[in-house]
């Protein structure tokens, strides 16, 4: 079977195709086909900015075509999506049954990568700002696979005002179209009235003017992969507050919480409230070009890989 590694740490052009044998699940793990590869920042990150070279976990959507002892959630034949420890860009891969989900049978894999975690991370941030009736809400990086969901919590639960704050305001229509009313790029001088909850999905300098956005009372949750520090003085004189947010925390510690989200999540996807972006489906062997997007900025929802 194919997949794609690398062995130094750098941009996309480190990625590489090659065969591998084809794995063997063990105790409590699944071999999946896989169908659809997301493809996440954090990904990239971890291929140009990691200290060494380690598995490209990613998540996928497949079918699983053997189970490992113990394993009795799951069959052959089964429709499922997750999180692989290892390697995820390849033609087949492992799952443990803990980080494995079914998908409904009237979904695609390539809904499900573009859905489940992305989804549940946007919903799980939403949940942490304790957003009150009537409340106004601006997100960054907007226009990602997370943002463009949490954009569509934020519209679904009632906010009075949803803000998307992008890199280029080329973005504008689309985040317009997944319910945002205002739409500010990440230099404008002003991101316009304050509001009572950011959804932050940038880190770093972006942080700054992410609380400044904030109205008295107002919450931060910070969702990203991108570091930086918030300055104490600027939450006082808000009387703000700010709060990390981490998906796999969740799916960790509180299992059925976990579960219940991800069930809730496909039933707004059924029934429309909920709608995916997909930027691009992308050959595997063309990894490398997927990374190059995401690096740039340029994608619109989110980038799969089909095998
Ligand atoms: N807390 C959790 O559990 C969890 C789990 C998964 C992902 N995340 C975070 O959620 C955020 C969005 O992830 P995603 O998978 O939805 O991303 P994605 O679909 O791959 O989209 C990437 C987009 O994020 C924005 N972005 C922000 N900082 C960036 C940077 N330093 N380099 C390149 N792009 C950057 C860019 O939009 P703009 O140019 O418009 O900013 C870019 O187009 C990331 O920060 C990720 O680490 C958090």
């Amino acid at each position: 079977m194919r997949r794609v590694r690398y062995e130094k740490n750098g941009g996309p052009e480190v990625l590489f195709v090659e065969e591998a044998p084809v794995p063997e699940p063990g105790p409590g793990e699944l071999l999946v086909r896989c169908e659809a590869i997301g493809v996440t920042l954090p990904a990239v990150r971890k291929v140009r900015e990691g200290k060494e070279p380690a598995p490209l976990g990613g998540e996928v959507a497949g079918s699983v075509v053997s189970v490992g002892p113990g394993v009795t959630g799951f069959a052959v034949g089964d429709a499922v999506t997750g999180l692989p420890f290892t390697d995820g860009y390849a033609e087949l891969t492992v799952l443990h049954e803990t980080m494995a989900s079914h998908v409904p049978a009237w979904a695609s894999p390539v809904d499900a990568v573009a859905l489940v975690r992305s989804g549940l991370v946007a919903r799980g941030a939403y949940a942490a700002g304790r957003v009150g009736p009537g409340e106004s809400v601006l997100v960054t990086a907007a226009a990602s696979a997370v943002g463009g969901l949490a954009l569509q919590y934020a519209r679904n639960g009632g906010a009075s005002r949803v803000v998307a704050a992008v890199s280029d305001t080329a973005k504008a229509a689309h985040v317009r179209g997944l319910g945002a009313d205002e739409v500010v790029g990440y230099g404008d001088s002003t991101w316009g009235e304050p509001v009572d909850l950011v959804l932050d999905g940038v880190g770093g300098e972006l942080l700054a003017p992410a609380v400044r956005a904030l109205a008295p009372g107002g919450r931060l949750v910070a969702f990203s992969s991108g570091g930086g520090s918030i300055d104490a003085y600027e939450l006082l004189v808000r009387s703000a507050s700010a709060t990390g947010f981490r998906m796999a925390a969740v799916a960790r510690d509180q299992p059925e919480r976990y579960t219940r989200w991800r069930e809730e999540q496909w039933e707004l996807f059924r029934t429309g409230r909920l709608r995916t972006a997909v930027h691009a489906t992308i050959p595997l062997a063309e990894a490398a070009r997927a990374h190059a997007l995401i690096e740039a900025r340029a994608n619109l929802g989110k980038v799969v890989l089909t095998p």
